[in-house]
């Protein structure tokens, strides 16, 4: 599983990183990362909670 991260999207709400902060890294103004995130097997259900609560719809999950 990998999310691809539209990172124009993002307004620095962090529920991405509450939910997971291993997963998703801000920077120090509180937006993400660029770069999209490879995720561990064991990962996903944190990584796809977190993707889900973004409000901006900035963490698109890609099965592929
Ligand atoms: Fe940004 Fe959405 Fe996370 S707005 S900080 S990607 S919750």
């Amino acid at each position: 599983m990998h999310i691809i991260v539209h990172t124009a999207k993002c307004q620095g709400h962090a529920r991405c990183w509450f939910q997971a902060p291993e997963i998703f890294k801000l920077d120090e103004d509180g937006y993400i990362l660029p770069g999209n995130i490879d995720v561990a097997a064991g990962n996903e259900f944190r990584a796809s909670r977190g993707a889900r609560s973004c409000p901006e719809r900035a963490l698109e999950i890609t099965r592929s």
